[in-house]
This record gives structure tokens, C-alpha cells and sequence, in this order.
């Protein structure tokens, strides 16, 4: 596969001499932390590479990370000790973790670490100047480092003091998963083998409606399930019982996405039979109905057998696959036949797979495919960004920032 442009421009961790620098690293450790108990690691093992050049060059490391969605306050549970735990057995070194990430103490512990040394600040959005971009805040942290490494793929589509504020005052580069995460997905985007599937999951039309418009432009077809899939049957005049069906615009929004599709001879495929039941509950009675003909009082949670084998045979064909959004409710054995399916269609095809998207992610994870797909990505929102043709400001921060 050639190299894709996202990443040809891009100033890269690799060029930088680092040695006896302290080299700021914005990583994306937002992950699962359920009492204290990490539930995922696989972004502090993403991160991994990086982490562990700078390491080796004798670099002082730096990491700072957001956790969740504190809204600028101090919030216990979403402190960011438990990753330096979990980073520190990783990485067979001891990582000190640092309870604030901005101010003179922290400046000072900094200014005393040795080359080698690895420190874990605490989560940046316990100040609300985070996600303000506020500049004062990011000059304050632009402080504790020579250099500045975006490593942070998850979080390159947002604008926040730590993601891109910060590299306005000091050089910045990209990490290496930031690098492979551009590499990897640019080859959707760019040129892709063609047939190119998408199989396009998930609760709401709106919330994917950029992607999808994009999607339907750049694939050869698009493969609908999920709870979202309702909205389109609904839009063709489908009933579908008591199945959810978005409000608003959602209906709009679908319609608007079958006529592009045609437009842009994008086959859309959406479910012909669906698994039904009357509450979204373990051990209720199921049936399989036609998509279009639901009962009133039931609704649609998983795409049927006959469904299954269409995108199944449909995918086998295909030498491009991204998949996002989960195809039922998988979380409830009763209804996660039509998300296994799909997860085994795509790690038996031997073209370029990808899986964007945390409930798609663990529905890898779950059953037990993960290994046998091209590239996961470590980024919802931000993978989807990128599909979408929006710039990332992480990645435009780079390219602008002071050398
Ligand atoms: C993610 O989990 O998608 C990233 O860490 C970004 O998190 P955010 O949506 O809270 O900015």
C-alpha cells in the first residue's frame, strides 16, 4: 500500500533527536475504569510505542491524557492513577503519577526528573481551560516540555488546550500511533481496493449522518443495522411496530441518504428481516418478521437470518471493509447473532478490514475476532471525523506550530 498523504507532510516523532529533552506526550488514555479496576487497556497499549522510544532515547517523558468527561471539575473516579499503575507494569519501569498537570509544583517535579524517567500527570479536563482551549492554560503546560507529541489518535478531532493549544508554543510532531492510525485509515478515503463495503450501525441516523453522506460517496455499497436501521425502513414507508425510530429529522435524514446514494450508484442495503421481541430485556420471547412488516407492540433488536446471509455473501465479495456500529443489542445473548455474524463476515475476508468505533470495538473483542482485522482503530469520534472529510484540528495544530 503507498503512503497516504495524510501522513506524507506530517512532521514525525521519528526525525526528532530527543535526548535530554522533556518531551510532552498528549496520549488518548480515556479508557474503561470500573472501582478502580481498568476494564481495557488496549489504548495505554497503543501508546506503548511511543512511550517507549522516547524512552530509550533518553528522552524525559511527560504523558498527560483527559479520562471521561469531568466538566472542569476534581472528580475521584475519573482520576488517572490507576493508567500510571497499569502503565508501569506495561512498561516494566515505574511511572510517577503527578495529581495536577498544570502549576510551579508540578513545574518543579518536572524540572528535577532525569532523562528516562516517565511521568503521568493528572487528568487535564479537572480544569475546565481544557476543553475551553483556554491559551493561558495550554502556555502553562507548553512549560513542562522542549517538545510537544500529539499521540493522542482518539482525541485529534477535538480542539482543547492539550490536544492542540499547547502547540502553538512550542514545536510539535505526531506520535507513532497518531502516524499509523492516519496511515491506516487514509487508505479508506484514498484509492481504496475496490469493491469497498461499509456496514453502518448504531442508534441514530443524525449522529452519523456526515460519515454516512461520505461513506455513500466514497464505497461501493453500504450495509445498514443496528437500531438506525428502522429510521431508514421507516423512511420507506416501512411499519415498524413499536421498533425505535429517531425523531426530528431522522426520517428526513434518511431519505436524504437513500436519494444520495442513488445519486452516487451506492448500493444501500438494508435489512429484509429483523429479530423481534416485545421489551429490550434478557430472556423475552423472540420472532423473526420481515423488516417492513413488524407487529405492533414488538420491536426490531438484531437483524434476522435471511439479513445475515445477505451481507455475509454481500462482504465476501468486497476487498475494502470498514466497519462501524454494532448491527442489535449484542450486550443480550438473545440478540447478538446478527453482530457475530457481521464480525466473523469481516475477519474471514482477506482484503484491508477496519473497525472503527467503541461498541463495534468490543463487539471484536467479544467474539473473538479482533486479531484477524487489518487495523482497529483506537478512535471513535476521531476515526469517523476522518471519514467524514473534516479537517482534525490535532492534526492541523501540528502543521502550524512554531519549529
Ligand atoms: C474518545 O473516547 O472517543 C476520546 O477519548 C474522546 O473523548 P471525548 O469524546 O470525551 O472528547
Amino acid at each position: 500500500m503507498t503512503s497516504s498523504s495524510f501522513v506524507r507532510d506530517l512532521p514525525s516523532i521519528s526525525g526528532e533527536q530527543v535526548a535530554g529533552k522533556r518531551v510532552l506526550v498528549r496520549v488518548d488514555f480515556n479508557v474503561p475504569i470500573v472501582d478502580g479496576e481498568i476494564q481495557d487497556d488496549n489504548r495505554i497499549q497503543a501508546a506503548m510505542t511511543t512511550i517507549d522510544h522516547l524512552v530509550r532515547q533518553d528522552a524525559t517523558v511527560i504523558l498527560m491524557s483527559h479520562l471521561g468527561r469531568p466538566k472542569g471539575q476534581r472528580v475521584e473516579e475519573l482520576s488517572l492513577r490507576p493508567v500510571a499503575e497499569r502503565l508501569s507494569e506495561l512498561i516494566e519501569r515505574p511511572v510517577s503519577f503527578i495529581d495536577d498537570c498544570v502549576g510551579e509544583r508540578v513545574e518543579a517535579i518536572v524540572r528535577d526528573a532525569e532523562p528516562g524517567d516517565i511521568l503521568l500527570l493528572e487528568n487535564t479536563r479537572f480544569h475546565p481551560e481544557d476543553t475551553a482551549n483556554d491559551p493561558e492554560f495550554a502556555r502553562q503546560l507548553a512549560r513542562l516540555g522542549d517538545l510537544f507529541v500529539n499521540d493522542a489518535f482518539g482525541t485529534v478531532h477535538r480542539s482543547n488546550a492539550s490536544t492542540t493549544g499547547v502547540a502553538a508554543y512550542i514545536p510539535a510532531v505526531a506520535g507513532f500511533l497518531v502516524e499509523h492510525e492516519l496511515q491506516q485509515l487514509g487508505h479508506l478515503v484514498e484509492a481504496p481496493n475496490r469493491p469497498f463495503a461499509c456496514i453502518v450501525g448504531g442508534l441514530k441516523v443524525s449522529d452519523k449522518i456526515g460519515v454516512l453522506e461520505n461513506l455513500v460517496t466514497l464505497a461501493d455499497s453500504v450495509l445498514i443495522g443496528g437500531a438506525m436501521a428502522n429510521t431508514f425502513l421507516a423512511a420507506k414507508g416501512a411499519d415498524v411496530g413499536s421498533s425505535y425510530v429517531e425523531d426530528g429529522d431522522g426520517i428526513k435524514l434518511a431519505q436524504q441518504i437513500i436519494d444520495l446514494a442513488e445519486e452516487e450508484d451506492c448500493s444501500l442495503l438494508l435489512p429484509l428481516d429483523v429479530v423481534v421481541a416485545q421489551k429490550l430485556a434478557e430472556g423475552q420471547e423472540t420472532q423473526v418478521v420481515p423488516a417492513d412488516k413488524i407487529p405492533d407492540g414488538w420491536m426490531a433488536l438484531d437483524i434476522g437470518p435471511r439479513t445475515r446471509m445477505l451481507y455475509i455473501v454481500h462482504l465476501a465479495d468486497a476487498h475494502t471493509i470498514f466497519w462501524n456500529g454494532p448491527m442489535g443489542v449484542f450486550e443480550i445473548e438473545e440478540f447478538a447473532d446478527g453482530t457475530r455474524a457481521i464480525a466473523d463476515a469481516v475477519a474471514d475476508n482477506p482484503g484491508f478490514t477496519v473497525i472503527g468505533g467503541g461498541d463495534s470495538v468490543a463487539a471484536a473483542n467479544q467474539f473473538k475476532v479482533a486479531d484477524r482485522i487489518s487495523h482497529i482503530s483506537t478512535g471513535g469520534g476521531a476515526a469517523l471525523a476522518l471519514l467524514e472529510g473534516e479537517s482534525l484540528p490535532g492534526i492541523e495544530a501540528i502543521l502550524e506550530a512554531p519549529l
